[in-house]
């Protein structure tokens, strides 16, 4: 596909329902009593592969439309172990979250698959506290294919080694499951979308500051949840109108929970011009309407304690430090080698290839931005979305445009990216003609 600059980005657009809200709306709708609509779902290959891991698990979907589905919650203790493995396909979220559930399931066993780059990641840190809890469970040398066993769990107290939102949700989904009290202490607080779905399902959640537990009991019950637009999905239209001169791009109805807005926060600390429209809670979480213009932007500081805020926005924003005057710093941030692709290394090849003034660290990044267009060239998206989406602004704000090899990658979490896309940046994208 070839990304050809435009001279601005401007319109209203609107993007799929979150990811993270959309897998875990699922797999707990599955363990609900009774019907569960979900509307506003984020239909994407990741959260394809939850409907699907749900159905091998006896739990029946009706999909009304691509963004409105009923999961027919079969209760806490309902699931039937499938014939064979269950793939996870390139879905970190989903695995994790679903071994916490599955620990669960007394005496069931269940096998976790998942496409190469899931299979390459680290999956030791469910498996530690999954055992402590009293789970069987076995990986292959610390990460997939997974081998489960559902056996009864007891409560534990756990410290997280790294900040990992998918960890902390394993541990409380088990947590369902376990005699006396499961809490979680989280170091840096991250993305708390299980325990909003689990307290609007009625389950006993108590949250302090730094922790969070949760009590076995009670059944679930959710008749309906709607989810809002992805602001990881937001991020690079509302960099590129930060970046574009002349630009003005407004993202309707999206998720502002304060532990996903890292990157808004970053932008405003770079100068740039942001309002927000329309607060409104959707779904148990706060939204509203998002507006960036474009603006003169300069570098900025990023640490651990602000990483987990915007982990999944980091690639993006090395785009925005790149055409900021001065340094941006990003440390503390060890965990973008443990993503999709090693985000550290992607992210840092791509931009020096499209002339990016960009080195690795041990743990991050550091960016000598100039206030002007990156040259263009080839970007390779790596399998990662991120990385496919990352080329397709960097094309729309270049001066010689982008080759970008692997863009159906961006399908992961967005598809019809590029269709978007052209609607505020008309005459960027140009498939590559048909074989
Ligand atoms: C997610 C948590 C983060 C994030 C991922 C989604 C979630 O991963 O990078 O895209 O839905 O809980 P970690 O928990 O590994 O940090």
């Amino acid at each position: 596909m070839r990304i050809e600059p435009v001279s601005e980005l401007v319109g209203h657009l609107v993007v799929p329902g979150d990811k993270s809200i959309s897998h875990r709306a699922v797999l707990i709708g599955a363990v609900c009593e009774g019907p569960v609509l979900i509307e506003g779902f984020g239909r994407s290959a990741d959260t394809e592969s939850t409907i699907a891991a749900v159905r091998a698990l006896g739990v029946v979907i009706e999909e009304h439309d691509v963004d409105r589905l009923t999961v027919h919650g079969v209760g806490l203790r309902g699931l039937r172990a499938p014939d064979g493995p269950i793939d996870c396909g390139n879905a970190g979220t989903l695995v994790r979250l679903l071994a916490g559930i599955l620990a669960g399931q007394e005496w069931a066993e269940f096998e976790l698959r998942g496409d190469e780059s899931l299979s390459s990641r680290p999956m030791g840190r469910i498996a530690t506290p999954l055992a402590r809890m009293g789970a069987g469970i076995e990986t292959t040398d610390g990460r997939l294919p997974l081998g489960l066993q559902g056996r009864p769990l007891r409560g534990i107290t756990y410290e997280l080694p790294v900040a990992s939102a998918q960890v902390k949700s394993c541990v409380l989904l088990a947590g369902l499951y376990a005699t006396g009290e499961t809490t979680v202490v989280e170091p840096v607080a991250t993305r708390d979308h299980t325990e909003r779905l689990l307290e609007l399902a009625g389950a006993r959640v108590v949250r302090r500051p730094t922790s969070v537990t949760v009590e076995a009991g009670g059944a679930l019950n959710l008749e309906r949840v709607e989810i809002p637009g992805d602001v990881s999905s937001a991020a690079p239209f509302l960099v590129a109108a930060a970046i574009v001169p002349g630009s003005s791009v407004t993202v309707h109805g999206v998720g502002l929970n304060p532990r996903r807005t890292g990157l808004l926060d970053v932008l405003e600390r770079m100068g740039a011009r942001i309002a927000i429209y329309n607060r409104r809670p959707i779904g148990g979480e706060p939204a509203g309407d998002v507006e960036v213009r474009s603006s003169d932007l300069v570098g900025a500081t990023i640490g651990a304690d602000e990483v987990p805020s915007l982990i999944d926005e980091l690639p993006i924003l090395a785009v925005a430090a790149s055409h900021a005057r001065g340094e941006t710093i990003v440390s503390g941030a060890e965990e973008l080698r443990a993503k999709e692709s090693n985000r550290i290394e992607a992210v840092v090849e791509e931009l020096r290839r499209v002339g990016g003034h960009i080195r690795a660290t041990r743990d991050g990044f550091r960016i000598k931005g100039v206030p002007a267009r990156l040259r263009g060239g080839v970007i390779d998206s790596r399998g990662d979305h991120r990385l496919a989406m990352l080329g397709a602004v960097v094309g729309v704000a270049s001066r010689e445009g982008v080759e970008l090899r692997g863009a159906d990658a961006a399908d992961v979490s967005f598809p019809g990216f590029f269709d978007v896309l052209e609607q505020v940046a008309p005459g960027a994208v140009h498939y590559p003609p048909a074989a």
